[in-house]
């Protein structure tokens, strides 16, 4: 089981394998192992496996990947398997981050397979969700997010969706610098927590964590992590630096 709150590292498409076993050298030498927390690292697919040898002793330490096809295995070229990534040690698959979404046009339709091929697979599904400036300034933020939650969970079963992880990441917050307040963070956590409410009842529904995302750093991540509402964390850019990942894991 994990512990809150949940410090994630979405490394994205940054850091092989020897830059990883160098970030991971000092970094671990850095953060004892944590007793009130729950560490997750997202490599990407070719250096899952360095980090995985690199992180062996530590399991307060999850890794994951950042993202699966929606079948199961077969003839699909250049994809990664949730079985494969289980046999490789993953625990969690994040599914429809916003670059999914928006730079490979990942659909809600995929994300409902993708989420039910993880947690078929014994992984947990971690959900990004979030909205874009446009939907924002239209007031659609809370319609968004929650079309893109029932598209996730539309084939899971009630259990599954009480053991997944979910994580707002607005749009217009990612990589740019600008970050949602702690109280817009809390509001649409709100959201989410009620509509997960709606379906597997309030009591599962405060048990799943709800990770806020989109330009944390160290300067910023406590507050956002005191914010209620907010389990945790997904990092990107400053996840990439293993001071700044330590100041960050340590809020
Ligand atoms: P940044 O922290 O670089 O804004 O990225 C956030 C993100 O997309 C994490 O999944």
């Amino acid at each position: 089981m994990h512990l809150k709150p949940i410090i994630a590292a979405n490394w994205k498409m940054n850091h092989g394998p020897t830059d990883a076993r160098a970030f991971l050298q000092r970094f671990l030498a850095q953060a004892p192992r944590q007793h009130d927390r729950t560490l997750v690292f997202f490599p990407s697919a070719l250096t899952f496996s360095a980090v995985m040898e690199s992180v062996r002793e530590r399991p307060d330490i999850w890794v994951g990947v950042q993202n699966v096809y929606s079948e199961a295995q077969g003839a699909y070229t250049g994809e990664n398997s949730v079985l494969m990534a289980r046999d490789a040690g993953a625990r969690v698959a994040l599914i429809g981050h916003s670059e999914r979404r928006h730079v490979f046009g990942e659909t809600d339709a995929a994300t409902t397979k993708k989420c039910a091929l993880v947690s078929q697979a014994r992984l947990v599904p971690m959900l990004c969700v979030g909205e874009t400036l446009a939907e924002r300034e239209a007031g659609a933020t809370a319609a968004v997010v929650e079309r893109q939650l029932t598209a996730g969970i539309a084939e899971l079963e009630d259990p599954s969706v009480a053991t997944m992880m979910l994580a707002y990441e607005p749009v217009w917050a990612i990589g740019t610098g600008r970050t949602a307040t702690p109280d817009d963070a809390s509001d649409i956590h709100g959201v989410l927590r009620r509509a997960l409410a709606a379906r597997i009842g309030e009591k599962a529904a405060a048990g799943v964590p709800i990770l806020y995302g989109g330009s944390v750093n160290r300067g910023n991540a406590a507050t956002l992590l005191a914010a209620p509402e907010v389990d945790g964390l997904l990092v990107g850019g400053a996840s990439l630096d293993p001071d700044a990942w330590s100041s960050i894991v340590r809020s």
